[in-house]
């Protein structure tokens, strides 16, 4: 089964809207390959700016982050409807920033993840490891149970339109990027489990991505490995030159 490439940049909190158009001129001049899909996680109020911009050059636009419910006095937050209406395909749930500065909860991502995909959001799930729970070895314990709160009671149908972002915590923002090795080893471990709870079909459909301080030089290694389908990109992503360096490795 092939999986497409997936190239995924989440630029947190930077961008206006008027930059976040001028970003995306500038990529669609960069981007000689179609084989990739791409994406761009942008922030809410970029959100109608960047669609536009995209438009018919394949760049998928979405957001970081949404709320589980439809609507109702959640003042601050925003919706998937809201979202979808804004031109966002994708949404990022429970990156390792909003598990740690917000407190977001498996418990309170899985409801989110059910909501997008009800309303036809793509998610792409983050999960990851602190720096001492690797050291401990638990790593494979932890993410596990991220997995199982978080895409508990999905049909094999739901699962195949889930991306996951593998994003060990000590790699984010820090220009440690974890070893292919240990990038591959846990990609074929979060595959094995997919191939436990959704049988073979539904792990060999599934992209799995890696996250953590990316940059063009180390991503030819990363995708030549087996059961890395892609890359999430942080800091990498904010200059449209680097991106597009990413998106041809
Ligand atoms: P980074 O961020 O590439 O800047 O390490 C990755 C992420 O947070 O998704």
């Amino acid at each position: 089964m092939t999986r497409i490439p997936l190239i995924a940049g989440n630029w947190k909190m930077y961008k206006t809207s008027a930059e976040a158009a001028a970003y995306i001129e500038a990529l669609r001049g960069l981007m000689t390959r179609t084989d990739r899909a791409v994406y761009l996680a942008v922030p809410f109020t970029a959100l109608e700016a960047a669609a536009k911009s995209a438009q018919g050059s394949g760049i998928a636009i979405g957001a970081q982050n949404m709320h589980d419910q439809l609507e109702g006095a959640f003042t601050g937050e925003i919706s998937a409807g809201m979202l979808k209406s804004s031109g966002a395909s994708f949404v990022i749930l429970g990156h390792s920033e909003r598990r740690s500065h917000f407190l977001e909860t498996d418990v309170f991502i899985h409801r989110k993840l059910k909501r997008s995909l009800s309303e036809g959001l793509q998610p792409i799930l983050c999960i990851g490891e602190l720096l001492e729970q690797r050291e401990k070895g638990d790593h494979e314990v932890v993410l596990k149970a991220q997995l199982d709160e978080a895409l508990q009671d999905l049909t094999a149908e739901q699962m195949k339109c889930v991306v996951i972002a593998y994003e060990p915590v000590w790699a984010i923002g820090t220009g440690k990027t974890a070893t292919t090795e240990i990038a591959q080893s846990t990609h074929h471990c979060i595959r094995l489990w997919l191939e436990e709870r959704f049988g073979k079909e539904v792990s060999l459909s599934v992209r799995l991505l890696y996250g953590g301080s990316v940059k063009p030089d180390n991503i030819g290694a990363l995708m030549q490995e087996p059961d890395i389908d892609g890359v999430l990109v942080g800091g990498a992503s904010l200059d449209p030159k680097n991106f597009a360096q990413i998106i041809h490795y």
